[in-house]
């Protein structure tokens, strides 16, 4: 896969490989069902999962095959903890976990109100020891920033110190805001949109994704 980077936003990765972008397109498709919307969201994850996690350290373990015994590698360290924003986050906890089964779950409650665009915050659980974890946030919409940087906040709140962000669509003002607030978090993303409208959705986006995965509309 590769890796686009843009010097203006210099801690985002646009995850680029013709199956991320042909499942973006359908995810974006306003007729994609609610069926086939959570199964993209997810598919996008995986592979959004194993770009974010390749410089997860190593360490080496001794272990008996059928025919010797080796020093082979593992992961290094207490597992992962993947933080879905809910609503819209959730679509992506399956993704994650199956390429990596242990890791932690958290969640986190925030909603943007309509009119001022500012986090609510209304539930918030994460392990008591995420500080000595890596934890990996995930919502499909970077629009304003406003909810990922809540998180990030109250994360380094708790001294959580290794922060990845992981979002489906991000905006060029969502991106701008979180490199200057939060520059030691990186970000995966599918695709850099175009910008934000004057209601603060991604164009041209997938619209409200909470929505659409929930069929709430
Ligand atoms: C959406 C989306 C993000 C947030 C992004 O959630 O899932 O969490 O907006 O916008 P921001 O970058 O401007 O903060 P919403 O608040 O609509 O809640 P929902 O997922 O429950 O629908
Ligand atoms: N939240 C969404 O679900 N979609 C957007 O375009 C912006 C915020």
């Amino acid at each position: 896969m590769t890796l686009v980077t843009d010097p203006k936003f210099p801690n985002l990765y646009q995850v680029s490989h013709p199956l991320i972008l042909h499942k973006l397109s359908q995810l974006r498709e306003c007729n994609t069902s609610k069926k086939e919307f959570k199964e993209l969201l997810e598919e996008i994850t995986r592979l959004l999962v194993y770009e974010a996690t390749k410089d997860l350290p190593l360490t080496t373990r001794r272990i008996q095959t059928p025919l010797e015994t080796i020093d082979t590698p593992v992961l290094e360290g207490k597992k992962p903890v993947v933080l879905p924003i809910l609503r819209a986050g959730l679509g992506m906890v399956d993704g994650f976990l199956s390429l990596i089964p242990s890791a932690r779950v958290g969640h986190i409650g925030l909603f943007r109100n309509e009119n001022t665009l500012q986090p609510e915050l209304y539930y918030f659980k994460i392990p008591k020891d995420s500080q000595e974890r890596h934890v990996f946030i995930c919502d499909p919409m970077l629009a304003t920033g406003g909810s990922v940087s809540k998180a990030i906040e109250l994360l380094k709140e708790r001294g959580v110190k290794r922060i990845s962000f992981l979002c489906i669509v991000a905006s060029p003002e969502g991106a701008t805001k979180l490199t200057t607030t939060h520059p030691d978090v990186k970000i995966f993303t599918a695709h850099l949109d175009r910008q934000l409208n004057e209601k603060g959705y991604i164009l041209p986006g997938l619209g409200d994704a909470g929505d659409r995965l929930f069929g709430t509309r």
